[in-house]
């Protein structure tokens, strides 16, 4: 796969680059990221040191990144900035705002590689997404069921985003699905206690990871964290859900992990971190890493291969673009 999507990248760029013969290049790559974002800028920064700092990688070019951010959901400010940087000449943009879809217009207008890094429902056709599309995330999601041994559950979802992530397992007949909603607000009793009364003891979590520690907690006081239940968690961040509280109560949790905590690359890159940021705010201290910051790091990395095998054969230069042109 990784193959595949760093040829597709190698093949946009050829679009948009000069023979710039004899010249060591400086090949500028684009973010827009959601304010604040200080952890995947500096996420952002580091794939890009790193990169520079692997001669093996880019012989001839270096890259430098150009970062703007955009308030949340303002497509326009995110539509205006990908343009503006398209027009100082960008080999790719990364979007990493919630709002993608308006920088993915831009670059889809002018056949720029996108790179993305969140979950997406859809796929748009000028992107490179790391994030798993949701039919892998759904078949791997009814593989677990299956494996488990699950038939009768209760789905916990707190979003419609979730809710198309779970879609696929409502409409299996292997599985009889009871969807209960996440109230809002910080007091899930109730629905925990009817989820109790209902007798069912398999109980799948489609919520954000910043609400699982206090979902499960209020389990717990109802009586619902006990060896009888059992949970599955859609989240791929559970690693960084503190679960020492649960520890003891004999419930078996499951959950699926995109990144491997034990490799070594990913464990430098964490030291790395922790040392180089720790004056300056403690970001990373002691954190441990999401799933997304991980794949902006893999996002910056896969860009590099691809342009590394161009470099291999032609200095790069990235011609600036016009947004309002008719291509
Ligand atoms: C929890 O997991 C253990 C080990 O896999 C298993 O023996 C036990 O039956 C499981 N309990 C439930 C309620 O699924
Ligand atoms: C995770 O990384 C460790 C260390 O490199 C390796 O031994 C292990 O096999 C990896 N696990 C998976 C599931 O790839
Ligand atoms: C972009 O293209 C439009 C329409 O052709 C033109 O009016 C505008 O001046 C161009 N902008 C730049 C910065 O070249």
């Amino acid at each position: 796969m990784m193959a595949l999507q760093s040829t597709l990248i190698s093949c946009w760029l050829l679009l948009h680059i000069n023979d710039a013969a004899g010249k060591s290049d400086i090949v500028r790559i684009g973010a827009i990221f959601d304010e604040p974002s200080l952890r995947e800028e500096q996420v952002f920064r580091a794939a890009i040191e790193a990169i520079n700092g692997n001669r093996k990688l880019l012989a001839h070019s270096r890259l430098s990144a150009i970062i703007e951010t955009v308030k949340p959901g303002d497509s326009m400010a995110a539509y205006k900035k990908a343009c503006a940087m398209l027009q100082t000449g960008v080999a790719a943009i990364f979007a990493g705002s919630t709002d993608g879809g308006s920088v993915q217009t831009a670059c889809d207008h002018l056949e720029v590689p996108l790179l993305m890094a969140r979950w997406q429902n859809r796929r748009p056709p000028f992107a490179i997404n790391l994030h798993p599309p949701p039919s892998t995330l759904a078949a791997a999601y009814r593989s677990v069921l299956q494996a488990l041994g699950w038939q009768d559950l209760v789905v916990v979802c707190d979003s419609s985003e979730g809710l198309l992530r779970v879609k696929e397992l409502l409409k299996d007949d292997a599985f009889r699905v009871t969807l209960r909603d996440l109230p809002r607000g910080l007091d899930y009793r109730e629905l925990l206690k009817a989820i109790k009364l209902s007798g069912i003891v398999h109980i799948l979590l489609e919520v954000h990871r910043s609400k699982i520690h206090s979902l499960l907690k209020q389990a717990q006081q109802i009586g619902l964290m006990t060896a009888y239940h059992h949970y599955f968690i859609t989240s791929l961040d559970l690693h960084t859900v503190d679960l020492e509280d649960f520890k003891y109560s004999g419930t078996n949790t499951t959950a699926l992990r995109l990144i491997n905590l034990s490799d070594g690359t990913l464990q430098q890159i964490l030291r790395d971190w922790s040392a180089d940021l720790d004056d300056s705010g403690n970001i990373f201290g002691g954190e441990i890493v999401s799933t997304e910051l991980a794949l902006v790091y893999d996002a910056v990395q896969l860009f590099a291969r691809a342009l590394s095998d161009l470099d291999k054969t032609r200095a790069i230069e990235v011609l600036p673009l016009n947004c309002s042109k008719e291509q």
